[in-house]
């Protein structure tokens, strides 16, 4: 794992919950400074609670989908407040499975809103000259296993989330020559509470476990490698989407 500074900040989103919340534990535990953001104070509170270094972790507690043009203004603010950012995870989203002819247009704004225009205005913030410490600086976004594999239901949300690498494979490009490096991780099934409700309300616990060789995915597996590519380690890597499937057949 990546040894970092406590003065090198992570921004997290969705760090009130499951992957986001591997992800901020896992940095805060490599030496990093994490400003973790959600909705739910009490949850970013419990974080703080598990964490090794609780003076560490910065809850900001914020609804990403409100007010989304100023939403590279909020990421300004944060580094007003703490200083430049070293790098931006960005773990926040929701999830809908429904077939399409069951889709609203109500409905679709709403994911799109939080699954792709929430991550690429986060980027715009991010990529702010005034925002990052510029070389080294990194972004990973969680997209998923249904933007590049999508099952029965997942037309909107795997639309969502393939559009979202699509743009972040782009910004790769666009932010290489000042040696940021963007990258996307797709994960499958995940033991989180969006996971678990998944399996509760359309599946089997049995059923989804025997479709994977090497067991259902915890938060912490999809951490490490969000954590590793923050890393000077990462420093030659950008521009992917990583798939963890635990090889799912
Ligand atoms: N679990 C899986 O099987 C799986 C598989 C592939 C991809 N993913 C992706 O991985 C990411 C994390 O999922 P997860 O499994 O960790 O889900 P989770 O446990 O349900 O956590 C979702 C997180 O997103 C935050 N969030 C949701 N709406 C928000 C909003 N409007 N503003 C700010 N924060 C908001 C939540 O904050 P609050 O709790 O504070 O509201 C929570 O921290 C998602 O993008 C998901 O699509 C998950």
């Amino acid at each position: 794992m990546p040894d970092f500074r406590p003065d090198e900040f992570f921004l997290v989103t969705g760090a009130s919950s499951g992957i986001g919340e591997g992800v901020a534990l896992l940095l805060n535990q490599s030496g990093a400074a994490v400003i973790a953001a959600g909705r739910s104070e009490a949850r970013l509170e419990s974080l703080r609670e598990k964490a090794a270094a609780p003076g560490h972790i910065h809850p900001e507690v914020k609804d990403l989908a409100d007010d989304l043009d100023r939403l590279p203004d909020w990421v300004l603010g944060l580094k007003n407040k703490y200083g430049k950012l070293k790098g931006l995870i960005h773990c926040a989203g929701v999830t809908l499975t429904e077939p399409v002819n069951m889709v609203t247009y109500a409905g679709a704004v709403e994911l799109f809103n939080l699954d792709y225009f929430v991550p690429v205005l986060l980027a715009k913030g991010f990529a702010d000259r005034r925002v990052n410490v510029g070389e080294g600086a990194s972004m990973t976004f969680i997209a998923s296993l249904a933007a590049v594999r999508p099952d029965k239901g997942q037309g909107l949300y795997g639309g969502a989330k393939a559009a979202l690498i699509n743009t972040m494979l782009v910004l790769a490009k666009e932010l290489a020559p000042r040696r940021i490096r963007v990258n996307c991780l797709s994960p499958a099934l995940v033991m989180t509470p969006m996971g678990r409700q998944f399996v509760t309300e359309l599946t089997s616990a049995e059923e989804q476990h025997n479709r994977y060789p090497l067991g259902l995915g915890q938060a912490a597996d999809v951490a490490a490698l969000a954590v590793f590519l923050s890393g000077a380690q990462a420093r030659w890597i950008t521009g992917q989407n990583y798939i963890l499937d635990g090889g799912l057949t």
